[in-house]
């Protein structure tokens, strides 16, 4: 579905990405993990239009990303929670879902996308006329979850949703990526939390300084004692 061909990404002289080779298959959840500065939300930004790589390729279902703008990769099944949760703080729920399904066009699609959110985080749902900026930051999370998935995505990204939160909340962010999946969609899932992501991945790519150092799936990775000393240590 998602393929990533040798992609790179340079700040002025900084490459923050090295030809990174990268995919997604349809019904996957695939983990990307790496500590601060590794290039995971560079690379995440690019998928979804806001960063213009040096060099490389990016294809989704086959058709080479290129110059395709934000709003059609969104058009055509791109979807990206962002890091930070990019919530309107001073809107509220309903609003910020309004927002994310701006794209939509129908008010019929408008409140079936809001439906599913609601019934994805049944929470949000009681607290729709409350401003996003009051809730915890489990309630945002879940919100932002909600909003990314309001364009009916195929391919969602999600930048380290854990970021911040409880185990228990974690624990639920997880459950909902695995209702998500039986849903069919597909899930690139950035994270430091190891934990989170060997629980709920099917393959996980390892990546720091600019580079995918490992690639396998989450029982291997935990086997190999590299792996283990080096990056899942937290
Ligand atoms: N707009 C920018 N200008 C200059 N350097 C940047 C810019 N954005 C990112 N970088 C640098 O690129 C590198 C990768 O950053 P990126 O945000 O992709 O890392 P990350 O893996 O998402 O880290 P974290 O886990 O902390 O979110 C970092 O060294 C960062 O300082
Ligand atoms: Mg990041």
């Amino acid at each position: 579905m998602l393929e990533i061909d040798r992609l790179s990404i340079r700040y002025g002289p900084f490459l923050a990405l090295d030809e990174v080779s990268l995919s997604v298959n349809a019904g996957e959840i695939v983990g990307l993990i790496g500590p601060n500065g590794a290039g995971k939300s560079s690379l995440a930004r690019a998928i979804a239009g806001l960063e213009r790589p040096a060099s490389g390729q990016i294809r989704f279902f086959g058709k080479v990303l290129g110059d395709v703008p934000v709003h059609e990769r969104i058009g055509t099944g791109i979807s990206l929670v962002p890091e930070g949760r990019g919530l309107f703080a001073q809107m509220s729920v309903e609003e910020n879902l309004l927002m994310g399904g701006y794209t939509l066009g129908s008010r019929g699609a408008t409140l079936a996308a809001m439906d599913r959110g609601f019934q994805l985080f049944p929470l949000l749902r009681e607290r729709r006329r409350q401003m996003a900026g009051t809730l915890s930051g489990g309630q945002q999370q879940m919100l932002a979850v909600a909003v990314g998935l309001m364009t009916d995505p195929k391919l969602c990204i999600f930048d380290e949703p854990s970021l911040g939160l409880a185990p228990i909340i974690i624990e639920q962010i997880g459950e909902a990526l695995l209702a998500m999946r039986k849903t069919g969609l597909t899930v690139l899932l950035i994270e430091q939390n190891s934990k989170l992501t060997g629980a709920v991945a099917d393959r996980i790519y390892i990546m720091a300084a600019g580079s995918i150092r490992f690639h396998d799936t989450p029982a291997a990775l935990m086997a190999n004692p590299e792996v283990l000393e080096t990056f899942l240590s937290a």
